[in-house]
């Protein structure tokens, strides 16, 4: 069986949600905190508001971000403070909140040894949704070629590739027309290929509806979002479109090709903020307020950038 949380839900009609019709919802998250048994505090005063549309919510290994999505996904509570999606609040309205969720969990479960037809049906007879074995079906069939899966409908999930889980995810996520879909690191160990359909079709679903990525992946935010979040720690370090982000670091970021043994030296006397290896040689971006000299050149700052600098500071200040 598929584990989506563990939570399916009933449909709604679009008179029982009258801020449905409002056409730039927002979801508004006020001072969230969680602190785990054991005692990680998860979420540190969050505070942000995600416009419909593509937002990212972008940090490193153990940020928060699981921990946030499944929050809004209502699967685990807060310890203190708020989400509200229009007039609907989010922590305390649960039952209203998961007619109108679609959720793609980071990790599945088990993937059943049943094909992506009669699967989708079970998940959209359990979500209540169609009012007809008939009118289930057409809803299945469509959201199986809306993601690229019609083909191979009649296959096992068991049996499908990363990408083709994914898409697979997606489509139990749309199941009953979401009005907040959320899904976490949906493009981890996916092709490049596959990386573009996903992106591809998760944009024309984010023309209508607020949808909160999570990833790792400075390239999935600068691609897809319009809007987007740094977290690390649990704490927010960042909110704005990814272009804000860039001009945060206008003029201060300098590249330079170098060897490994300059590095070395690099890294004790100056700011690094990243080094990649371009065919063997490290390039090095620094943070500098001046020109810094020793062959550095002044380069436009990307997402990389910001999110190693904004972590670098972060863990400096703690
Ligand atoms: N159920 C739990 N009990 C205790 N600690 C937890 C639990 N779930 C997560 N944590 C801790 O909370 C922090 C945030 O975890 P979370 O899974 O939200 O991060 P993440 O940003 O989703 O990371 P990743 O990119 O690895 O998925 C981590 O330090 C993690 O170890
Ligand atoms: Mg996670």
């Amino acid at each position: 069986m598929l584990r989506t949380g563990g939570r399916l839900f009933h449909l709604p009609t679009r008179d029982s949600f009258p801020f449905f019709t409002k056409s730039r919802m927002q979801l508004v998250i006020q001072n969230l905190s969680k602190t785990y048994t054991g005692g990680v505090r998860a979420l540190d005063n969050i505070s942000m508001t995600i416009p419909t549309g593509m937002f990212g919510l972008l940090g490193p290994n153990g940020a928060g971000k699981s921990t946030l999505m499944r929050t809004l996904a209502t699967l685990q509570n807060a310890d203190s403070g708020s989400a509200m999606l229009g007039d609907l609040d989010i922590l305390n309205d649960k039952k209203r909140v998961r007619e109108m969720l679609g959720y793609l969990p980071q990790e599945f479960g088990v993937y059943p040894r049943t094909s992506a037809t009669v699967l989708l049906t079970h998940l959209a007879t359990l979500k209540g949704v169609g009012r007809s074995s008939a009118e289930r079906r057409e809803i299945v069939e469509g959201l199986l070629q809306r993601v690229n899966l019609f083909n191979v409908r009649g296959k096992s999930v068991a049996n499908y590739s990363g990408g083709m889980r994914q898409r697979f995810g997606i489509a139990q996520a749309l199941l009953g027309d979401p009005k907040l879909l959320i899904v976490d690191e949906p493009t981890a160990g996916l092709d490049p290929g596959e990386r573009n359909r996903f992106y591809n079709l998760l944009s024309e679903v984010g023309e209508s509806v607020v949808v909160i990525l999570s990833t790792h992946i400075v390239e999935d935010v600068k691609e897809l979002c319009t809007n987007m979040s740094i977290i690390h720690n649990g704490r927010l370090l960042f909110a704005g479109s990814p272009s804000q982000a860039e001009a945060t670091l206008g003029g201060r970021i300098w590249a330079k090709s170098m060897s490994k043994e300059e590095l070395r030296t690099c890294q004790v006397e100056m700011d690094v903020i990243s080094s990649k290896l371009i065919e063997g040689r490290p390039v090095v971006h620094v943070y500098s307020e001046d020109d810094p000299g020793k062959g550095f050149e002044m380069v436009a700052p990307n997402l990389e950038d910001v999110f190693f600098s904004q972590i670098k500071r972060n863990i400096r200040a703690a």
